[in-house]
């Protein structure tokens, strides 16, 4: 812990006397996470200040000591050599009090015209724009992991479940396309939020807007912003743009988790529809025949931790009065903690996507015991042989309510045993109506799982694929 510092030698201690209490400076320090703000805070500054020379407040060279001590800043930032000191609070105090150790008095004219509560609303925003952009990168990684596996299996027959019970056959291609098309709504999604960070903040001071002609205009177009803020009460004290974040932060980890838990499912002993590799999985220090899905299991519990971040930033909000609280300080824990952990999972479930293998054989088996082609065979009833629909499901009920008793599935009872049931249950007509294969090509409606659809499909992703790195140039 630092040593006590008297109150008058804070860069806010103009009328204090006396010592901070340790308590104050423990409870009140945000530099031990806001560090992390320091590209945008530098960022920030150099616009700041080349404003403050356009407007006459700093001379060419005054301007030049500043971007000289700013960048110095920077690079021992980088490089792990600055000194984080708790007693000077935040980030933009520790840069502000090394800009002067560093450039002498003119330092103490960086922060003219502006205050730490829009300086801190604007280092967020650009924080958050930057941050999505990295969010937008693992994002396109694991869709196109998940076109590739797609691409790869459509020929890969396997359950569909409802109510987790066998239901029909599908592709695997579907099954994985079901998962691109969320994280495609969560891209829109991301790019939504960082529209609303992308806005001009500096210029509204503490909360009422500021004393010199600082122009805005000139401050917007350096940070590369489109917008200006309207109302500096509103800019100061709002954290929309933090919300929306968390928003798509939180509807993309409930699809990661939910995605997680298949692959927990689908990879464990019962089901056996697919493989993880064997880098990405745990063993167990008393079970030898253990294989973990550690990854999607720590990604499930990973989302927990987003919608409790979401869940704290509506609460700090929702009894606020304008405008900026210190309470806002908590903010950043939350969009910190979501931001690291958005991309750590999706780096890990896209690793584990690539390297999926599907088995087949486990699936057939499935939808056999399962009588997956049970609705199949009702409709050929129907369809081919005239039968109404209620006595058609009657028939097929009986026929695998015979197979359940003898231990057989619609592939193995005997002719016999079927036509004693139903004289239509023979011959190839009968196989070519419980094809798993042929089912699945039969649900040709758009957005189904016959093997043409899917094709259709995959070209439609692809070209979002497509459209999605395009708009990152
Ligand atoms: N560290 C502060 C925060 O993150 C910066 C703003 C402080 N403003 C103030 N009036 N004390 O909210």
């Amino acid at each position: 812990m630092s040593e006590k510092k008297n109150q008058k030698e804070k860069l806010w201690g103009g009328r204090f006397k006396g010592e901070a209490a340790s308590i104050l400076e423990r409870i009140g320090e945000s530099i031990s996470f806001d560090r992390k703000l320091y590209k945008e805070d530098l960022e920030g500054s150099r616009a700041h200040a080349k404003m403050l020379h356009k407007i006459g407040i700093l001379s060419r060279e005054e301007l030049q000591k500043i971007l000289n001590g700013l960048n110095t800043i920077e690079s021992e930032i980088d490089s792990g050599e600055f000194v984080f000191r708790s007693e000077l609070e935040d980030i933009h105090m520790h840069v502000e009090a090394r800009l002067t150790e560093l450039e002498g008095e003119v330092g103490k004219k960086l922060h003219t015209g502006r205050s730490r509560n829009d300086q801190v609303a604007q280092d967020v925003r650009l924080y958050i724009r930057n941050r999505i952009l990295e969010v937008l990168d693992r994002l396109d990684s694991l869709r196109e992991s998940l076109y590739l596996q797609a691409e790869r299996n459509i020929d890969t027959i396997i359950p569909g479940y409802t109510h987790l019970q066998v239901a029909q056959p599908v592709r695997a291609s579907h099954f994985l396309l079901a998962y691109f098309w969320m994280f495609t709504r969560d891209r829109d999604f991301f790019q939504f939020a960082a529209s609303t960070n992308d806005e001009l903040v500096l210029g509204s001071g503490a909360m009422a807007g500021v004393n010199y002609s600082n122009d805005r205009e000139f401050l917007a177009s350096e940070l590369g912003v489109p917008r200006i803020s309207p109302n500096s009460m509103d800019a100061v004290s709002g954290r929309d743009h933090l919300l929306q974040f968390l928003f798509a932060g939180t509807q993309c980890m409930i699809h990661a988790s939910r995605l997680c838990e298949d692959l927990i499912l689908y990879s464990s002993q019962e089901f056996g529809l697919v493989r993880l590799p064997d880098g990405l999985t745990t063993g167990s220090s008393i079970m030898p025949q253990k294989k973990n899905p550690d990854i999607a299991e720590l990604i499930r519990g990973k989302a927990a931790r987003t919608i409790g971040n979401l869940n704290h930033m509506a609460v700090l909000l929702k009894g606020l009065p304008l405008t900026y609280n210190r309470d806002l300080q908590e903010d950043k824990l939350a969009l910190f903690d979501c931001v690291e952990t958005l991309l750590i999972s999706l780096e890990g479930l896209e690793e584990m996507i690539r390297e999926l293998e599907f088995r087949p054989s486990r699936g057939e088996r499935s939808l056999k015991e399962g009588f997956a082609t049970a609705t199949d065979l009702a409709d050929f009833l129907v369809g081919e042989k005239g039968v109404p629909f209620r006595t058609a499901h009657e028939l097929v009920g009986r026929l695998v309510s015979e197979c359940g008793e003898k231990g057989e599935t619609l592939f193995t009872i005997s002719e016999q045993a079927r036509s004693a049931i139903s004289p239509f249950f023979t011959g190839k007509e009968y196989d070519r109506a419980v094809s798993l294969e042929l089912s699945a090509d039969k649900k040709n409606s758009f957005g189904g799982t016959a093997k043409a659809r899917q094709i259709e499909q995959l070209k439609i992703a692809s070209e979002s694929l497509k459209t999605s790195s395009r708009t990152k140039e």
